[in-house]
């Protein structure tokens, strides 16, 4: 049993694939065939939340969860599945077959390569059952295509506010007043690595209401601000900061034993 980890870095931008060559890539698979893809969301997070946000956040925290292994991270995807924020002006979305394909398709660029284990970061909830719907179809692309990695390849989804320190930590910070959508807790990191972003905080109504996801028109009468039943006046970039931390301490456990091998 091995654990296949390069160990931290202290400058982030020594993890980031984007900033490395082809010969420096291959010299990493050598070493290590695990890499951190960070999946986002372009779309509404309440009049006060950046349209960014959960880009923003599983971008943070991917880079920091890197930095902390030395395991690369792949540039993030910006687009996620945001059907139901459609009714919102700056929502950009994919729909769950476009997603589903984009994912797949650099999943099996990557695993072409040489690497083995996909452990993807994600920002928002509504990517999930599409990003595992993808995992589920790139594993059997990889064995009919005959990839030399294909008994090997694991893809690993860790939507980092589902994380259970995290989730105490939310419910410590905000109490019911965390809600579903433009939470508090991901608008307190925003605020942590976009310090301009609070000069967007302003007191908003009362409760927010709570209820199901519909098609994007029945969003916007249920949620008539953006916001599911969340108070995202709370925040503060200190939340932000300890979120990240404990996010980040607990996705690289998880990293670290999605990279152990039994041999
Ligand atoms: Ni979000």
């Amino acid at each position: 049993m091995t654990i296949k980890v390069p160990g931290p870095v202290e400058d982030p931008d020594l993890i980031r694939l984007d900033l490395l060559t082809w010969p420096e890539v291959q010299a990493y698979l050598e070493e290590c065939k695990g890499i951190i893809l960070p999946i986002g969301s372009t779309e509404q997070h309440g009049p006060t939340g950046a349209i960014g946000t959960d880009l923003l956040t599983a971008e943070a925290v991917a880079i920091e969860v890197g930095r902390r292994t030395g395991v690369l991270v792949a540039p993030a995807l910006p687009y996620g599945m945001a059907e139901h924020h459609l009714g919102f002006p700056g929502t950009m979305s994919l729909k769950p077959e476009t997603l589903m394909t984009v994912v797949h398709d650099l999943v099996i660029s990557l695993a072409r390569h040489g690497f083995e284990r996909i452990f993807v970061i994600n920002g928002h909830g509504g990517n999930i059952a599409t990003a595992k719907a993808a995992f589920a179809q790139a594993y059997g692309t990889a064995v009919d295509r005959g990839l030399l990695v294909a008994p090997r390849l694991r893809c690993k989804l860790a939507s980092w506010f589902l994380v259970a320190p995290v989730f105490s930590l939310a419910r410590e910070l905000y109490g019911d007043k965390e809600g579903q959508h433009a939470t508090p807790s991901e608008i307190s990191l925003t605020l942590h690595l976009k310090p301009r972003l609070i000069q967007k905080q302003r007191k908003l109504d009362d409760p927010s209401p709570v209820g199901p996801i519909n098609g994007f028109k029945d969003f916007r009468q249920r949620y008539p601000d953006g916001r599911m039943g969340s108070d995202p006046f709370l925040a503060k970039p200190e939340h932000g900061s300890s979120l990240l931390s404990t996010a980040a301490t607990s996705l690289t456990e998880d990293l670290k034993q999605f990279l152990i091998y039994h041999e």
